[in-house]
């Protein structure tokens, strides 16, 4: 590279400015109050505007081009910057001059056709670059990553890469991870990685060279190769004798952690590897993405040493020819070393006891997502006849397990007492009964457990995982059971959110004197009942008092109701309700009995004079009976002959109804009254202080109202005020009384003897008159 191919993305860049720049800048504020950023998938053509307190970016998957020098101006305190899977051709190389804090950069995915070493010249701080997938066929004609001096972590490479040269990692001193895609790499300058040290793993795809050059690929892998970097390759295709020679190289350097992932490999090449790999101090061993051609005949390796095999991990392997290949039984030189065995996602439907009794060094077996039953496993298990008595770990989850739980209990010898961890997640177990005094982990998710399973079980369990099954609930005594328990994971269960598990849980979470430690998130503790909290988080759950404290609650309202009652009761009686009812009461009963009884008159054929016995019905207090007896019955009952004062013949005698003398004994006063009213042609009040005082007598004066105003068509009430007694001073509350009051006229008893005779001559005249009109 010169100075003509730098020129040309300036050009396309200033192009690109120019088509630009009429377009506004959108913003974006989708950012969480750790002030993330995520403006992921939004459409945006161009780096939109985001708050400068942004401490994280997410611009991925976006149709993003470029990226001007004042786009990310002000985003100092930006840590994370994603750009990938963009379209970006073009970045300004001061575009990311102001990120000071910037520690992750993420530009892959997108069509960066050239590298600037000025765009990562002012990231000082920068750890995480990734620049994976991109059109470029080189790093660039300086070394870009010279001042990237605290980069831990680095990515590059892609489909066009062509050349590495040794100044293009030049700076790069220390790495935590590498990934280089080069599985096109065409010319490899010898030793431009190896000064890469220490180097913490390193991940290579490296297709064409395994394929079709030799030098180069043996020379990479001798560049990284450490004992102590894991090292990764991808995207292999090894089928003959040649392809497999390459890894000689990593033989020589003593390669110790060994990943292929997404290979094919044939049953020659697998020979040819373990040859090539006989005696070296490999200890860890992983295929992934596994394509098998071959038929697993692979015996002719048997001679080969690999002592010191300590891990094997299988992962997603397809058998191409399922029916013709054999069994594993000719590997015991291979499967008598590993004490760590995994087999996931193989279609594994069985291993076969005899395979079982080859693996004499297992420990830990995991075969997770296979196709295993209960039958399957019992004979991969031996029938617990004592193989894989050193089995610490094993793992079926993800198969098609039914019952293991009783199946253990009819084999019990079989899992032996000695496992730590068990992890039976993802099947359909409902119980667990079975003891297992050193377990240590136990792993139960996706389940049907409606409880957890009882703590005295496991005395040593420390690790619980139990989500996605259909747990209820669970409280101090369920946890207490379990004695060594630090971590339990049981979220996404059908929680009945009670105020005792609501407040245990929330305590919990808050960390609330509990040992157990909940280490899933809180949101997946979700209310399933009752109906109204369904689908809210338990910690954020607020139960009202009436939830949680009903019995206290009903007292309470109970106590209230009593108080309010007992309060409008005083009410009442104070503002007189009482009073006011029993009148009504009364009223209504008095109606009705005046209405029968004229009704009998008038079925008797009598008229109404007939039943008129009285002349006057006397109202008044008993304290006022002195007055009624010695004054106001001689003189209308039994009066003179003459009148001296006038000379006026005397009237004749009037009969009068008094309580006292004619009311009906056993009979209910207000019924007397009423009677008494209805058989006197008139009715005389005598007022003092004493009648208002007396509620009879207050009854008397609302009958006699009724009979005034209810039609009956008697004459107004005579009344007789034995003392002074103004309107004033008469409770409000009487109103009939003080209504009487003004609309009739009343009589005074006079203070002065000689006026005393007046006083008889005009209520004579006022019962007579009526008396007359009466005839
Ligand atoms: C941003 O949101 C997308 C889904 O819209 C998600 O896949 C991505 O992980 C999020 N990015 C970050 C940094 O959380
Ligand atoms: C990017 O643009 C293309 C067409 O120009 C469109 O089909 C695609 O949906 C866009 N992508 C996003 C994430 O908006
Ligand atoms: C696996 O490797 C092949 C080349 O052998 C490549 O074409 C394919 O894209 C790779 N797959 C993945 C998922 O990387
Ligand atoms: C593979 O090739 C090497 C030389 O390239 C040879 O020494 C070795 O014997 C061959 N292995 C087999 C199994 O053919
Ligand atoms: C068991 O296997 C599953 C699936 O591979 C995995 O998710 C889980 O973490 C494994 N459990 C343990 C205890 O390793």
């Amino acid at each position: 590279m010169g100075q003509p191919t730098n020129r040309y993305p300036t050009l396309l860049f200033l192009l690109l400015m120019l088509s630009q720049c009429r377009g506004q800048r959108l913003s974006c504020d989708r950012c969480d109050q750790r002030f993330a950023c995520n403006c992921s998938a939004d459409g945006f053509s161009r780096v939109p505007t985001v708050t400068e307190r942004a401490l994280s970016l997410d611009l991925s998957f976006n149709n993003i081009t470029m990226v001007t020098d004042d786009d990310l101006t002000g985003h100092r305190l930006l840590r994370t910057l994603g750009l990938q899977s963009n379209r970006l051709a073009v970045i300004h190389p001061s575009a990311f001059d102001l990120l000071w804090s910037l520690e992750d950069l993420d530009l892959s995915d997108n069509r960066l056709t050239a590298l600037n070493h000025k765009w990562f010249d002012k990231l000082g701080s920068l750890q995480r670059l990734n620049l994976l997938n991109n059109p470029y066929s080189c790093l660039g004609s300086r070394p870009i990553f010279q001042s990237l001096l605290r980069l831990r972590s680095l990515g590059f490479g892609g489909p066009a890469l062509e050349e590495l040269n040794k100044r293009d990692l030049s700076g790069v001193a220390e790495l935590e991870e590498l990934t280089m895609d080069a599985n096109n790499l065409k010319r490899y300058e010898s030793g431009a990685l190896a000064h890469i040290w220490p180097l913490g793993r390193i991940t290579l795809s490296l297709h064409g060279p395994f394929l079709t050059n030799n030098a180069l690929a043996s020379m990479v892998l001798g560049d990284v190769s450490y004992p102590e970097t894991p090292v990764i390759l991808e995207d292999l295709h090894l089928i003959g004798n040649q392809s497999v020679q390459h890894f000689r190289e990593a033989a020589k350097r003593r390669v110790r952690f060994l990943t292929l992932r997404n290979l094919s490999l044939s049953d020659e090449a697998i020979v040819d590897f373990l040859v090539v790999t006989d005696g070296l101090p490999l200890s860890f061993m992983s295929f992934e993405g596994v394509t098998l051609t071959g038929e697993g005949r692979w015996e002719r390796a048997s001679w080969t040493d690999h002592k010191s095999i300590d891990e094997v991990v299988i992962r997603n392997v397809v058998v191409l020819d399922v029916y013709k290949f054999v069994s594993f039984l000719q590997l015991g030189f291979l499967l008598q070393y590993p004490r760590k065995v995994s087999v996931i996602n193989a279609k594994v439907f069985v291993m076969p006891c005899q395979t079982s009794r080859l693996l004499v060094n297992l420990q830990y077996l995991d075969l997770s997502d296979n196709l295993l039953t209960d039958m399957t496993l019992a004979e991969s298990l031996c029938d617990g006849d004592g193989t894989l008595k050193d089995l610490r770990v094993l793992n079926v989850s993800g198969n098609a397990l039914k019952v293991l739980s009783a199946k253990l209990i009819s084999i019990t010898p079989c899992l032996p007492a000695a496992l730590e961890v068990l992890d039976l997640s993802n099947n359909d177990l409902k119980e667990f009964c079975l003891v297992l005094p050193a377990l240590k982990e136990l792993h139960l998710s996706g389940n049907k457990f409606l409880r957890l399973p009882p703590g005295k079980l496991f005395p040593n369990l420390q690790t619980l995982t139990i989500q996605s099954n259909t747990l209820k609930m669970f409280g101090p005594a369920d946890l207490g059971s379990y004695k060594r328990l630090q971590s339990l994971q049981a979220g996404q269960n059908k929680f009945v959110c009670s105020c005792d598990f609501v407040n245990f849980l929330q305590s919990d979470m808050r960390g609330g004197g509990n040992v157990v430690h909940l280490t899933d998130r809180e949101e997946s503790y979700v209310c399933d009942s009752p109906l109204h909290l369904q689908g809210e988080q338990v910690g954020q759950v607020h139960l009202s008092v009436v939830d949680c404290h009903q019995d206290l609650f009903v007292s309470v309202s109970c106590a209230v109701a009593l108080l309010a009652a007992t309060l409008m009761c005083v009410l009442l009686w104070r503002l007189h309700a009482f009073w006011y009812l029993m009148m009504m009461w009364a009223w209504l009963k008095a109606k009705r009995g005046s209405k029968r009884r004229r009704q009998q008159r008038r079925s008797d054929g009598a008229g109404s004079e007939a039943l008129l016995s009285f002349d006057a019905f006397v109202s008044y207090s008993d304290r006022d009976a002195s007055w009624v007896e010695n004054f106001l019955v001689p003189e209308l009952e039994e009066p003179r002959e003459y009148d001296e004062d006038s000379g006026n013949p005397n009237p004749k005698p009037l009969t009068l109804c008094l309580h006292k003398r004619d009311f009906l004994p056993g009979h209910w006063i207000v019924d007397n009254i009423m009677g008494a009213m209805e058989r006197s042609r008139r009715t005389i009040f005598v007022l003092s202080e004493n009648f208002v005082q007396s509620d009879w007598c207050r009854y008397e004066l609302d009958f006699s109202h009724f009979w005034l105003f209810s039609g009956a068509g008697r004459d107004p009430a005579i009344l007789i005020l034995l003392e002074p007694l103004s309107k004033d001073n008469i409770p409000k509350r009487f109103c009939k009384l003080r209504k009487l009051m003004s609309s009739t006229t009343y009589l005074e008893w006079p203070q002065e003897e000689e006026r005393v005779g007046e006083f008889w001559r005009t209520l004579h005249n006022a019962l007579r008159r009526e008396e007359q009109e009466g005839d």
